[in-house]
Formats: structure tokens, C-alpha cells, sequence
């Protein structure tokens, strides 16, 4: 049997997590090496409606009708269902793997929106191009996240270095240089839509405060994207500890990102901070392509439950 099966990559805040919810410049960059993948096999001479989901890393093998409404993936597919203006979808068999950590900052609903969103569209034969797609993923990253800015579903439909101001035409960043990036995961899952709502509690509190961490990432923000076009990597680096800080600042960092933070720094990392929501999931560190295992082997000692050594190409920014 003939299948359709579409992949979506990973991704990494570079800097201006947080911060991006409140209109401040974010960065983001696609991490090719983890991806989510989904396959539709048509099941022509089965029951008409009869669609079966199939995670087998989380041993699921269900009938959508018998999912709860509230489970995700049943949501999201109940709005691509009256996206598509059907009023079900062909019977067949919907299998999803990943090698992205969930709820760990590295884009793994994003990455499940938008490859379920390409396979339906192609299985449905109803063409979407990338604006569309976006936007799509978009709804179905509130259902995740409840308050989205839109870096995550953006960097991961168009696959490129973005430079994202919600609300804002999308600037794709060329790159003039590989980034050798090594990401440490404190093994902690923490929900990104608890973390947005903790900060938006501390910024209705102290608002003055907020206002200004945030316009500070904003400014290290910018000061990043000259650096990326010039290949400036120490200097990223610099910047990148320094938006580490004003995450600290924000309380949305602790004790395990701050220790992985200090040992990649230690180790001989450009720079490092917290990448994602916080308050667990993962850190990243800027390296020199030379410094990968030392810096991989001091984030294992500082307790990284597993580490990445994700390499952004030039070419993801061409074009
Ligand atoms: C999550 O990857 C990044 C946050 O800034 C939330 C968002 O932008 O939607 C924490």
C-alpha cells in the first residue's frame, strides 16, 4: 500500500523567547537533525470515516472517534477537518514518529502540526503553499500553547533562519556561516503554556520591570542579527550569555539550566542560555566546530540527560 508520509524539522530559539510575546524581535533557527514524520495510508475498503492514529512510541494505536475531544491531536484535526470543509476524513491510517523531546523547547508540536498538516493536504489533494500552511499551524500551535507569538510554526514551515516580530512580514537570515550548536536537555518536561502564563502574571505585577528586560532582548536581538550576517560567531556568543541573564531575570530559568548553561561555558562554548519556554527542557551552547565533545562531555557531568550537536548550514538562509 501506497503511502503519503511528510517530515518536519526541529527548531531552536536562538534569543527572544518570551520576550517575542510582547512584540520584541525574536530569533529562531530549524534543527534538521531531529524531525517529526507522518504517514497516511489509504484504507479504501475499510468503514467509511474510519480513522486510526498510531503513535507506536507511545504504544497508542487509536481510533480517532474514540479519543477524547480535548486530546490535541483530535482537536487539531478537527479544525483541519472544517479546514478542509469535509465532513471526514477518507478512512485511513495516521502514523506519527519523532525524534524531537516533548515539551522540552525544541518545537515538537510545531513540528507535528506542520508535517500533519503537508500529509493531509497532499492525501486530500488540496495544494497549500507555505503562507497557508503557516498560518494553519498557527491555530492549531494555540490549541498547545494557548498564547503563541508564532516563531515556532514559522521557523518550521519555511526551514530557515527567521528573524520574527509578531505580527510583522517574516525576514528570513541568510547565513554567511555554519553554527555549530550543542544542545543539553535537563530531562525536565516543562509546559510552554505555563511558563508564557507565569511570566504574563509577573509582567501584569511589575510591569516597568518586564517592559525593560524584554526591550533589553529586544536590543541583543538585533545586535544578533548583524552578527549572524557578518559571522561574528564570538560575538553571538557574548550576546547569547547575555539574553541567558535577562532569562534568569525573567524567573524562567532554574537550577539544572543554569548549571548546564555554566559547565558549556566552562568547557569553552562561545556562549549558552536557555533555548525555549524554560524552567527545564533544553539549553544551547555556540561552539566552535573543534569544541562539540568537550562541551557535550561537560554538559553529560553536569547531568544533560542526552545532548544534540545540531549544525545550522549557510544554505538554509539562501534565497
Ligand atoms: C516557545 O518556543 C517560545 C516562547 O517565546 C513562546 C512563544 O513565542 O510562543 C516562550
Amino acid at each position: 500500500m501506497t503511502a503519503i508520509s511528510r517530515s518536519a524539522s526541529g527548531k531552536l530559539i536562538l534569543c527572544g523567547e518570551h520576550a517575542v510575546v510582547y512584540n520584541r524581535p525574536a530569533i529562531a533557527v530549524p534543527v534538521d537533525q531531529i524531525a517529526t514524520s507522518v504517514k497516511i495510508f489509504a484504507k479504501p475498503l475499510a468503514e467509511k470515516g474510519l480513522v486510526t492514529i498510531l503513535i507506536p512510541q507511545i504504544g497508542m494505536e487509536s481510533n480517532l472517534k474514540n479519543l477524547p475531544d480535548s486530546q490535541p491531536l483530535k482537536h487539531s484535526l478537527a479544525i483541519l477537518q472544517d479546514y478542509f470543509k469535509i465532513n471526514h476524513f477518507p478512512a485511513c491510517d495516521i502514523r506519527i514518529s519523532s525524534t524531537i523531546p516533548i515539551s522540552s523547547g525544541l518545537g515538537s508540536s510545531a513540528s507535528l502540526s506542520v508535517a500533519l498538516i503537508r500529509a493531509l493536504s497532499e492525501f486530500l489533494g488540496q495544494k497549500m503553499d507555505n503562507e497557508e500552511i503557516n498560518r494553519v499551524a498557527f491555530d492549531l500551535e494555540k490549541i498547545h500553547h494557548g498564547n503563541p507569538s508564532g516563531i515556532d510554526n514559522t521557523v518550521i514551515t519555511y526551514a530557515r533562519p527567521v528573524y520574527f516580530i509578531r505580527g510583522e512580514e517574516i525576514e528570513f537570515i541568510p547565513l554567511v556561516k555554519p553554527l555549530d550548536i550543542v544542545i543539553g536537555c535537563t530531562g525536565i518536561r516543562a509546559s510552554t503554556a505555563q511558563a508564557v502564563a507565569g511570566v504574563r502574571e509577573r509582567w501584569i505585577n511589575q510591569r516597568l520591570k518586564y517592559d525593560e528586560i524584554f526591550s533589553n532582548v529586544g536590543k541583543i536581538t538585533t545586535q544578533i542579527r548583524e552578527s549572524l550576517r557578518q559571522g561574528k560567531i564570538s560575538d553571538i556568543g557574548l550576546l547569547l550569555t547575555q539574553n541567558h541573564k535577562l532569562l534568569q531575570e525573567m524567573e524562567v530559568s532554574c537550577d539544572e539550566l543554569d548549571e548546564l548553561v555554566e559547565a558549556a561555558m566552562s568547557a569553552g562554548a562561545f556562549g549558552a542560555k536557555l533555548t525555549g519556554s524554560g524552567r527545564g527542557g533544553n539549553m544551547l551552547a555556540l561552539v566552535d566546530a573543534s569544541a562539540v565533545e568537550q562541551v557535550k562531555d561537560a554538559l553529560t557531568q553536569a547531568g544533560a540527560v542526552s545532548t544534540i550537536h545540531a549544525i545550522i548550514q549557510p544554505s538554509k538562509g539562501v534565497g
